[in-house]
């Protein structure tokens, strides 16, 4: 079985200790990993620190091609990244193969916007006293940045912290979700490989808590970015002081249906939308409020959609929905599949669980306060409710304390305009599910969802530092 040590100052450390690591839809063994101390974690701080002036000397040009030697390498193994996303994570392989195109992706704008990291000249006369000055502004790299990430995309959302860190000439110190270790360290592999200076980049892994306290609580780190849930969020932020946090947090994204929407395309996009990756995705369409006109021949379209899933093994091509990520999200969604019917919700399809997989779960005439509708639920669930106005639909969509994305089927212009600027999100979705991204896009949300935001561009704003500098000709 494989020995997974950590990567720190660019090359592998052994730990005292290692934890078995267990596939979620098989629960084989499928490696060891080293498990940091807080020993390991001050020695990955310190190669970071260490390696922030190569990095901050190194000419766009250079970090540019770094990235897109990334980009080719990651092409060569493209196959080997979607079984490691399959086999540690229960992605079905048709959706870790998208995973590694789009980090894929990720990585080549990460290597373009490098090369277009810019400040401006500031009109300082503009300004009684500003005369005789010239200003202009830079955007110099934050030094060290922490990033801490999720299981649920373990390659194309380390990608989103990765390539806008080294894109402008940060370090980074990476604490991957414990349940997807692997595909961090392939990456941390394939970088070095590209030619990313030693201690540009260090993995660790163990005890989340430890080590995400140790990460967020040492000043030596700049910044902290983080893709996770709300409360760990709200811990992170009130630990790191006076530090740089960008969060990407959950949500329980909607879609409205209108009366004129094409219902036959809506049920089979948001079919995919519900319950990709087993509804494990920050922006999985959970909640679906469809127009009282229409509602019960898209609830007949979009179940008979749901049906035809198929669930099991994530390394067989044809499956759609596999394993939740552990045993404990396995009765928990089930716990909240049985409040929702305890409040008089009806299951039209799914309700059961084979294994550790939820069978695809459509709920009908869910109140607003079941754990199903206002929590993430991340699971393969949706509720589908009845709305007579689509007053009554935004104030639903609204009724969240989440604000990631949301999205409206309508051929009517001026409803979804309206409804576009009455929504409380990060984006908003004209004729399509809330779970659409690409990775150029700005992303992230409002309310409990987030702070910041990510796509190559935006994140590395938040990875740079703008510095002013005024000449004085009087
Ligand atoms: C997420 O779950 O936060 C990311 C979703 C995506 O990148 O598609």
């Amino acid at each position: 079985m494989k020995k997974q040590h950590l990567f720190i100052g660019g090359r592998e450390v052994e730990t005292a200790a290692y934890t078995t690591l267990y596939a979620p839809y098989s629960k084989h063994a499928i490696a060891e990993v080293a498990d940091a101390g807080l020993e390991e974690a001050n020695k990955a701080i310190e190669q970071a620190v260490a390696a922030k002036p190569v990095m901050r000397r190194m000419p766009a040009y250079k970090r540019a091609a770094i990235l897109e030697k990334l980009v080719q390498l990651l092409g060569e193994r493209r196959e080997e990244a979607a079984n490691l996303i399959a086999l540690e994570a229960a992605k079905p392989l048709k959706a870790a193969y998208g995973e590694v195109d789009r980090t894929i992706q990720t990585y080549q704008f990460a290597a373009e916007e490098a090369k277009r990291i810019h400040g401006e000249t500031i009109p300082l006369d503009a300004a009684p006293g500003g005369e005789g000055r010239f200003g202009y502004t830079v955007r110099e790299p934050i030094g060290v940045v922490g990033a801490i990430t999720p299981f649920n995309f373990p390659l194309n959302l380390v990608a989103h912290k990765l390539g806008p860190a080294i894109a402008s000439g940060n370090t980074i110190v990476l604490k991957p979700a414990p349940q997807t270790p692997l595909t961090a360290y392939f990456i941390a592999e394939l970088l070095q490989q590209a030619g990313l200076p030693d201690g540009a980049l260090n993995v660790i892994t163990g005890d989340g808590k430890l080590l995400g306290e140790a990460i967020v609580q040492d000043p030596r780190v700049n910044m902290v970015t983080f893709t996770g849930s709300a409360a760990v969020g709200a811990s992170i932020r009130a630990m790191s002081g006076i530090k740089r946090v960008t969060l990407e947090l959950g949500s329980n994204s909607a879609v409205i249906v209108d009366k004129d929407a094409d219902l036959e395309a809506v049920a089979a996009r948001a079919a995919n939308g519900a319950f990709s990756y087993q509804g494990q995705v920050c922006i999985s369409l959970q909640r679906i409020y469809v127009l009282a006109d229409v509602f019960e021949v898209f609830v007949e379209r979009f179940t008979a959609e749901v049906k035809k899933l198929q669930i099991g093994d994530p390394l067989n091509p044809a499956t759609d929905v596999s394993a939740l990520i552990s045993e404990r999200d396995v009765s928990r969604a089930l716990g909240w599949i049985e409040e929702a019917r305890n409040l008089g919700a009806t299951v039209a399809c799914g309700g059961t669980a084979e294994g550790g997989i939820i069978l695809p779960t459509v709920l009908l005439d869910v109140p607003s306060h079941a754990q199903v509708s206002c929590k993430e639920v991340f699971a393969p669930i949706v509720i589908v409710n009845k709305v007579n106005t689509m007053e009554e639909a935004v104030e639903r969509v609204n009724d969240s304390e989440f604000g990631l994305q949301a999205g409206i089927y309508t051929n009517d212009l001026k409803t979804a305009m309206d409804v576009s600027e009455q929504l409380q999100v990060g984006g908003v979705m004209i004729n399509d599910i809330p779970t659409f991204r690409v990775d150029q896009m700005p992303y992230g949300g409002i309310k409990q969802s987030g702070l910041g935001r990510e796509g190559i561009k935006y994140a590395i704003e938040d990875m740079t530092e703008l510095k002013l500098i005024v000449f004085n000709r009087t």
